[in-house]
């Protein structure tokens, strides 16, 4: 370890002893009841506390290109951004998409929507029309925010989307034109609005809807509350050990939930500077950023990990990296060799942390202190019961090293209170009053807790999660597919990637140009992530005697497993 400095959260076992949430409550000066607005508590209280001229946001984007806000312009901002909605007509609850690249706006943005009182619902630039159309239709959103490059995927789809009624553009600097329903929108030039009165929102309004990809059906919105900021503040604090003095950096993009929970909400509740970097992945770049910026708390992801260990350590060497103090790490599985790595190279171990979309916050983690097991995510956050389930019964299991799933017993502030208009979904969340995270583990005789993989088919591809099938709906609208299966295979840097399986219409015979022309078919309609690595035309598909398609025969030749019980298979 680099630092002496006592971690924020001091003794695990002591928080463990008095926990309640109630310690974040009074930090944040809220007792029940009271409004609580997550755009205020990170904009206008952090300068009520005299923070009104620290640096909250360091932005940088290509070729060097650099902008910085205080935490006076975050106010400034995103009252003038909720402003600005308020007089379209924009009300509460109405559901605000924000589709853009990482730039400013996407962050300020998100603030003035949850300032305005409506629901932010931030989308992945890279979706595709069909994955904007599905999430856009299903939360009938009233209004995208975007920006020229992405507005003409909101176009091809507008017709489709009857609750669409402002499309706003931010980047339009009068050069190119609009069509008629779109509004251009410029922060730098719009009149700085002094005093807007942030929505009297109370611990139950709706805040942020992220979508998330299961194994069926199309993607449910994750619907979350304002009061989710009890969990965001104090796992920043006690997770990420952010302090005053940080220069914190969370690689995650808001269109997924850890830029949202730790890459917004987390670090600006706690009055905290955060830098964004908007470029491509680059090893060398991400070493320039922390040597420049002097990142000391580096919040990413194994995927990352993995590409920066495969760039070596001479580019390391090239940078001066000795300003970070604290590294974490979310949404796939931290091999033990990235740990050990990252302690032999930057002189400090990646501490895991393991939560979703759902839980909103971290559940189970390597607290700063907390002995590091390589490969193991470590402990249940203080507030956070978790335990394993027997996989056939769901009844709590006792013996250490057998494979249970992973449950939360419900009730921390953050976690999710629905699926937009998908109560049964949402139900089957839930069994004998625990949560399912739908992830298996091992615990060890420490109580530590050792990922296995997900208890359903979807695949975690870099950190993100896609839907099989998703993926096969969108294969079989090409002409020639008659049936397809959607696995995922291993990948030495992206842990698995995507796998189709294809069987083709009669007449229809399999060639590379057919191939090429499905590929090409399908990206036009997918997430380059939700994009297969490779399509194999097979005669035949592996079913069950009804007639369902068993991904589990074809996924486990894949990775070179046992297939396991085939006794329901209709063609063996
Ligand atoms: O399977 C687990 C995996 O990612 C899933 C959640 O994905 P998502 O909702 O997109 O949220 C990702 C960021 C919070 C989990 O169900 N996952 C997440 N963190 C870990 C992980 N798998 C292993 N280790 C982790 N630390």
């Amino acid at each position: 370890m680099k630092t002496t400095i006592p971690s924020n959260i001091g003794s695990y076992e002591a928080r463990l002893k008095d926990f309640s949430w109630s310690i974040a409550e009074k930090e944040l000066g809220y007792r029940p009841g009271d409004d609580i607005n997550i755009a205020w508590y990170c904009t206008d209280r952090i300068c009520k506390m005299g923070k009104a001229s620290k640096t909250a946001f360091i932005w940088e984007g290509l070729g060097g290109a650099e902008k910085k806000y205080t935490f006076n312009d975050l106010r400034l901002a995103s009252n003038t951004i909720a402003s600005f909605f308020k007089g379209l007509g924009i009300r509460r609850e109405q559901r605000v998409c924000l589709f853009m690249d990482r730039i400013p706006e996407l962050y300020l943005g998100f603030l003035g929507v949850l300032k305005l009182g409506a629901v932010a619902q931030p989308l992945f630039s890279a979706f595709g029309d069909e994955s904007l159309l599905v999430r856009l239709e299903n939360a009938q959103t009233t209004a995208v925010m975007t920006t020229h490059k992405h507005v003409n995927k909101v176009r091809k789809i507008r017709e489709k989307l009857p609750h669409l009624k402002h499309i706003i553009v931010v980047d339009d600097q009068g050069k190119k034109p609009l069509q008629a329903g779109e509004v251009a929108f410029s922060l730098e030039k719009a009149e700085p609005v002094e005093d807007f009165q942030a929505a009297a929102t109370k611990a139950e309004s709706p805040s942020v809807l992220h979508y998330t990809s299961g194994t069926t059906g199309q993607p449910k919105g994750v619907r979350h509350v304002h009061y989710s900021l009890i969990s965001q503040y104090l796992t920043a604090k006690w997770v990420l050990d952010l302090r005053d003095d940080d220069m914190y950096w969370c690689t995650a993009d808001p269109g997924w939930v850890t830029g949202t929970s730790y890459g917004i909400i987390g670090p600006w509740s706690l009055g905290v500077t955060q830098c964004v970097l908007d470029v491509g992945f680059s090893a060398d770049a991400w070493y320039q950023f922390i040597e420049k910026h002097k990142i000391t708390m580096w919040y990413s992801a194994p995927t990352a990990i993995r590409s920066l260990m495969k760039a070596g350590e001479e580019v390391v060497k090239k940078h001066d990296l000795s300003s970070l103090r604290h590294l974490a790490s979310v949404g796939e599985p931290l091999n033990a060799e990235a740990v050990v790595w990252s302690q032999r190279v930057f002189g400090l171990p990646f501490h895991d942390s393991y939560w979703q979309t759902e839980t909103g916050s971290i559940m189970i983690t390597n607290l700063p202190g907390m002995k590091i097991k390589p490969g193991s995510m470590a402990k249940p956050f203080p507030g956070i019961t978790a335990t394993l389930l027997d996989l056939a019964t769901f009844e709590p299991m006792n013996s250490t090293g057998k494979v249970g799933l992973i449950a939360v017993r419900p009730g921390w502030p953050a976690m999710l209170r629905g699926y937009w208009n998908n109560e049964e979904a949402y139900k089957k969340k839930f069994r004998n009053g625990w949560y399912l995270t739908g992830d298996r583990a091992t615990i060890d005789q420490d109580g530590y807790f050792w990922f296995v993989g997900r208890d359903d088919d979807v695949i975690n591809t870099a950190g993100h999660l896609v839907s099989p099938f998703e993926v096969e709906s969108v294969l079989l609208e090409h002409p020639a597919v008659a049936e397809s299966a959607v696995v995922s295979k291993p990948d030495e840097i992206n842990m698995e990637v995507v796998k189709a399986f294809v069987t083709l219409k009669p007449g229809r015979q399999p060639s590379d140009d057919l191939q090429l022309e499905i590929m090409n078919f399908i990206r036009k309609k997918l997430s380059p992530l939700a994009m297969p690595q490779e399509i194999e035309f097979t005669p035949s598909l592996p079913k069950t005697r009804s007639g369902k398609i068993m991904r589990r025969v074809l996924k486990a030749k894949e990775w070179g497993q046992e297939i396991g019980d085939i006794s329901t298979l209709e063609n063996d």
